[in-house]
């Protein structure tokens, strides 16, 4: 039986922090088993917002030494960089003009991230149409995301079944793909501001743990993230969102239930708790970052992504193909 196909992608616009590898980069791993992987750098997307050119590409490759470090594995899983795909720009445009206004309109996390910037490019409006381009290219079955992309997978779904009944006469030229998002650690949040999500690209670095930071920043963030003067380890994320947030965290980072970690520290506070948590998160993440040291540094870093463009190029082509057949484009 062929195996289903995984594609999922994470932007180098910063380095990575635990929300990403919780919601999202930990499962890639997981999959690559048991599914055909395809894993994006989704360079294209970083740069709907202002990057610095020098600091993106080096961003780039640090990613794709942080996919190889948290143990993808080139023999099971597609590695490659969007922009050097072309076929991702071709299907966006096709993309683009069978999606209304009103739909991007209503995206929340355009909505989001528009009101961060000073000035906000065309680019950043029509993004998700780029991921919809990016998910149906590789007749994409399951896409394994965090929480906030829920809303861009549903507007994938939609345009899936227009192009199909436009342009497919009841053939499914398009294949319709599913979210795979995790029951716990979809949404991690800031640890200084527990209502909002934890982002790498928030200006102050306590909100996050970014995933090369050291031991002893990883300690002092802990620390410092807020609880609540209650002084009782509980998961009630109204009420004590902090708390929960770190629970969810340590639950991530161990695979030990929510309620067995809360009973074993019921009576002891916040500092021993924080401890704890920040060694789970330490012993997952050393062994990562001496492997991305190694990796950064090497020469086979370049292989990788190399033999996962071709791959990408052969499937995306096809697909682009089919789409501009399908919509009368050229000959
Ligand atoms: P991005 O950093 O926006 O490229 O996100 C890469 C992946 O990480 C996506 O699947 C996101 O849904 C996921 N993600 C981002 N932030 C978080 C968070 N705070 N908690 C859980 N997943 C997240
Ligand atoms: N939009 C996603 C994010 O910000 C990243 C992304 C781009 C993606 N293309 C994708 C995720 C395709 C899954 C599938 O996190």
């Amino acid at each position: 039986m062929t195996k289903q196909r995984i594609f999922s992608g994470v932007q180098p616009s910063a380095t990575p922090t635990i929300g990403n590898y919780i919601g999202a980069m930990k499962n890639f791993v997981a999959l690559q088993d048991d599914y055909d992987c395809i894993y994006c750098i989704v360079d294209q997307h970083a740069t709907t917002v202002p990057q610095d050119p020098v600091t993106l590409r080096m961003q780039t490759r640090s990613l794709a030494a942080l996919y190889l470090a948290i143990g993808l594995d080139p023999e099971k899983s597609t590695i490659f960089i969007q922009s050097e795909v072309p076929a991702h720009s071709e299907a966006s445009t096709i993309v683009r003009c069978n999606m209304g206004m009103g739909e991007l309109e209503r995206m929340t996390q355009y909505k989001d991230k528009s009101q961060k910037q000073q000035s906000v490019s065309v680019g950043l409006f029509t993004y998700p149409a780029v991921m919809v381009a990016d998910i149906i290219l590789y007749n994409t079955n399951v896409v394994p995301v965090g929480a906030d992309q829920k809303q861009h997978l549903e507007l994938t779904r939609d345009f899936v079944t227009r192009f199909n009944k436009r342009y497919g006469y009841g053939s499914s030229i398009l294949t319709m793909p599913e979210p795979l998002i995790p029951k716990t650690g979809s949404r991690i949040m800031s640890l200084q501001t527990p209502s909002k999500k934890m982002s790498k690209s928030d200006a102050n670095p306590k909100e996050y743990i970014s995933m090369l930071d050291n031991a002893k920043t990883i300690r002092k963030k802990i620390n410092s993230a807020i609880t609540d003067s209650y002084g009782v380890v509980a998961y009630d994320p109204e009420n004590k969102p902090g708390v929960s947030n770190l629970l969810t965290i340590f639950s991530a980072f161990t695979g030990e239930s929510i309620d067995d970690i809360v009973k074993r520290f019921g009576g002891v506070g916040y500092g021993q708790f924080k401890r704890e948590l920040a060694d789970a998160i330490i012993a997952e993440l050393e062994p990562i970052q001496e492997r991305y040291n190694v990796l950064f540094a090497s020469e086979e870093l370049d292989k990788v992504p190399d033999e996962g463009t071709t791959r990408a190029n052969q499937i995306a082509g096809e697909t682009v193909r089919k789409m501009k057949r399908a919509v009368g484009l050229g000959r």
